[in-house]
């Protein structure tokens, strides 16, 4: 499997459909806007202030994460190196490939963090002791 780092993983602009009377709409549409097919949506809401999540790494999923409310920080570490992304766009997502440990953090009232993600629910994709990921990460 590829090893990718934090530069690897960016923020995607969102076909975005403005109307001046009627608001946005915003596509994400497989064999169009990603490098890989969505085969499962979640959202995180209701997050109090002042609380994390996050915190784990994946093996081979690959994800694009949107504020599709309100405004959260995220923060990519491959190993080595460290990046946050601020996203507060609904018509913008962090492409997060695999094998990144992610942190979210200073999430808004309200907002909604909705991630689109490669692969369905796979218990063991994830890695949640940060030792441990940094081992995976040497191999
Ligand atoms: P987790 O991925 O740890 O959330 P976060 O990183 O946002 O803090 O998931 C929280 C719980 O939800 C955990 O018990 C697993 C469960 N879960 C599913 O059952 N299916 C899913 O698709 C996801 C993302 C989580």
């Amino acid at each position: 499997m590829e090893k990718y780092s934090v530069s690897d993983c960016s923020m995607v602009e969102l076909d975005r459909h403005h109307s001046d009377r009627k608001g946005n709409l915003t596509v994400v549409e497989n064999g169009k806007t990603l490098p890989f097919d969505v085969k499962r949506v979640y959202y995180l809401y209701d997050v109090p202030g002042g609380e994390n999540r996050g915190s784990h790494a994946h093996k081979e999923l690959s994800q694009l994460i949107v504020a599709a409310s309100g405004s959260f920080t995220v923060t990519l570490d491959d190993g080595k190196c460290k990046r946050s992304f601020f996203l507060n766009r609904p018509y913008q997502g962090l492409y997060v490939k695999p094998g990144m440990w992610r942190d979210l953090e200073d999430f808004s009232s309200g907002a909604v963090c909705m991630v689109l993600a490669s692969e369905v629910y796979k218990a063991d994709d994830y890695i949640r002791d940060y030792q441990e990921f940094l081992k995976f990460r040497e191999k």
